[in-house]
Parts: C-alpha cells; structure tokens; sequence
C-alpha cells in the first residue's frame, strides 16, 4: 500500500494531553511550536516546576481521568515512567515486557478495559501496566468518536517492543505509524541518550516521516569533533557528511565554564565499578540521569575537581531553556526523567507533518522565558 506525506497540521490547531508530563520537556517543546498543552503528573515536585514554568497541569494519577475529560485534546503525548523495563532482556524487565504485550493483545481484541484494569492491579509491580495508559486512551477517543489527530510516545530502548505493538494496533484502526530509538546528539542535544520514540497520525494517507537527524552521531574516538575544530575528522562524502557536527558540553555552557574540563561519571562503565566513564568537554555529555548532581568534573583531563552541575547546567545539558525555573524536591530527578524538550520539538513537528522544526522554534526554544503571570517571587533554586 502506498502512503503520502502527512497532511500538515497547524500548531496553533493543536492541543496536547500530555500523560506522565514531568517537569515539561515535552510542553515547552509544545510551546515553542505554538502549541497548547495540558499534563497530567502526580509528583508535587514536578508540578512545582511546572506552576513556575506556567505550564497547564492537572496534578494527580493518570489512571484517575480519561479521554473524555479532555474535550479539546486532539494530541496525545506520553512518557511513562521506565523502571521496571530498564533491565529488559533478562529477569523481571523481560518479564515486564512480556506481560505488557499480552495485555496489548487484549486490547486490540477490544476486551473492556474495566476487566484488563483489574488484571493491571495483580502485577507484581503496578507500574508496569502505565504504559499501557497511552493505548487505552487512544482506543477511548476512537471510540467516542474523536480520535486524536497525532499520537506521540517515548520511552527508554528496552520499550521498543511495545511500541511495535502498538503501532500494529494503531495501523489496524486507521493510524499511520512508525517507532525507532533515536539519539539526541543527533538532533543537536549536548548529551547522548537513545529513546524509543512512536509517532502516529490518523489516516493512512497520512505517513508519518520520522524525524530526519540534524547532527553527526557521537563517535568516542572522534573525541575533537565538535563545531569549534571542524571540518578535518568527519567523512566529507555521504548523508552524515551533510549533517552538523554534534554540540558539546563546552559549546553548551559556554557562559558557565570556562576552560576544558572532564566529567567522571559517578557509575562504573563495562562492569567495572572502578572504570568511571569519562568524558570530555569537548563532547556530548553523556546519558543524564537523576544522579547527575553526583558526577565529579576536573578542570582538563586530571586537574583540580570543579563545582559540580548546578540544576541549570544539568537543564541545559538536556536541552531545557537556560531560565527554567527548576523547583521543588529531587531536581537532579526532574531532570533526568525528562524528554529533552529539543528531541520533543522534533518529535512533534513530525507528528504534525512539518518535518525540521524550523530555526524560529528552536531559538523560541532556547530564548524561553517563565511567564511572569504566573511565576511566583521566590528567587530560582538552580542558580
Ligand atoms: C519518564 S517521566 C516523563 C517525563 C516527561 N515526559 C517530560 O518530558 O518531562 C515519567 C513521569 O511520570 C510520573 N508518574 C509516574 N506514575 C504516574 C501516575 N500514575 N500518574 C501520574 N504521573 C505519574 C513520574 O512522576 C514522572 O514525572
């Protein structure tokens, strides 16, 4: 069967219930494209940040609202938590998964979700079903006869399977869809991190074009690679010879650290608790975690120990606007949950057919400001 491009949407047409929605990543994306965007999360930190950031929340459990509270979402966005996938391919992640699929089987048999709910609550770890959140309500506003326009999920690797599955589910009542793990670095975010991305849009003549990356992928031995000494160590032939070269931490927080410096990550690499990964300011940072606060730097390769990350560089590092106003408890934590809201402009944008986000949104991206309506006096915790 043959398939078009997606018929483009509108941003400002367009509203997002954002699932599990953490500090913003994905809103401020929303936003920079002119988009509106509602999220629904339970963490009091989290909503903290996001009351300051002036993004429309609805604090409380996903499972206690559904599709139809929600009149004016015609897109649905979700980033379940991950925990009980990160181990996938063996033991309880492998486990996790398998259930997880059975119940996406049931699903598309169309079994009420009343019975496969109370199936959900027996699982050994409740957090496994929340990712089936994002499917039940799409198959709700198919069946109130609303269905949303664009659907837009992300997750950790170990999660692809699963949105195998659903986009099998999708394609069979009437999405176009596709799924892949991309790399931030490659769409221009100072840091390395790979998330299993589906991106779906009702009707079939609408196919979805995922998002094209801008950037060179991280090489570890093309360590001298970033934008200040290229070009001479990337092919000049073929479509990555195109591409930008990836950012760097140093490029990123320029106008906080002066001079090479080093990450060691507080984390063993290759088994080895004694072999701290490391990683130079001349690259990405690596994977940004909750523990990214724990992290030493040393000026140049073995100097002195440096200040570590502040919650604005750890932001900034994951592509949030240099003025996010990070509040609340466990800030590494927000942090690190977070979609990078640059992959999410991204990610967005071909969900709506629009290809490349354009320069305009990215700078409106970078530039963003907390909007002073809503923003209380209190000085910013991430100084
Ligand atoms: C992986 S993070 C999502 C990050 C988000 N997409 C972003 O861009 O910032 C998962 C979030 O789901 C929240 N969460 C977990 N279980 C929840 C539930 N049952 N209801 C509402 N939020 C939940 C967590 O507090 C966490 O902030």
């Amino acid at each position: 069967m043959t398939t078009t491009s997606p018929t483009p949407l509108d941003p400002a047409d367009i509203h997002i219930v954002d699932l599990f929605a953490g500090p913003g990543g994905l809103d401020v994306a929303a936003h920079a494209l002119g988009a509106a965007s509602v999220g629904i999360e339970w963490d009091a930190s989290a909503c903290e940040t996001r009351r300051e950031a002036g993004l429309a929340t609805k604090q409380g459990d996903v499972r206690a609202f559904d599709a139809a509270k929600f009149t004016t979402a015609n897109v649905l966005a979700g980033g379940p938590p991950c925990q009980t996938y990160t181990v996938a391919g063996k033991g309880a992640g492998r486990k996790a998964l398998d259930e997880v699929l059975g119940f996406v089987a049931r699903l598309a048999a169309g079994e009420h979700w009343p019975s496969i709910e109370a199936d959900l609550s027996l699982l050994e770890d409740e957090r496994t079903g929340l990712v089936l959140q994002p499917l039940h309500w799409a198959l709700e506003a198919l069946q109130n006869g609303r269905p949303y326009e664009a659907i837009v999920l992300e997750q950790v690797p170990a999660v692809l399977p699963v949105w195998e599955a659903f986009r099998k589910v999708l394609h069979n009542l009437g999405y176009s869809a596709e799924c892949a793990v991309l790399r931030t670095e490659e769409f221009g975010v100072p840091q390395t991190r790979r998330r299993a991305v589906l991106i779906a849009r009702y009707g079939k003549e609408n196919g979805v074009v995922l998002p094209t990356p801008t950037h060179r992928p991280y090489r570890k031995n093309a360590r001298h690679a970033s934008r200040s000494s290229y070009p001479g160590l990337w092919p000049s032939e073929g479509a990555e010879a195109k591409r930008l070269p990836w950012v760097s931490m140093g490029e990123a927080l320029a106008d906080y650290r002066t001079g090479p410096f080093t990450v060691i990550s507080n984390y063993g690499t290759g088994g080895d608790p004694k072999a701290r990964g490391r990683r130079s300011s001349r690259e990405p940072s690596a994977t940004v975690t909750g523990k990214v606060s724990r992290n030493r730097i040393v000026a140049g390769e073995n100097g002195p120990d440096l200040p570590r990350f502040s919650f604005r560089e750890a932001g900034m590092l994951q592509s949030f606007p240099e003025k996010y106003p990070w509040s609340g408890k466990d800030v590494s934590q927000q942090i690190g949950n977070a979609v990078p809201p640059l992959l999410g402009l991204h990610i967005l944008n071909a969900a709506l057919g629009r290809g490349t986000p354009s320069d305009d949104a990215i700078k409106r991206l970078e530039q963003w400001r907390p909007p002073m309506d809503t923003r209380s006096t209190k000085p910013q915790s991430a100084s």
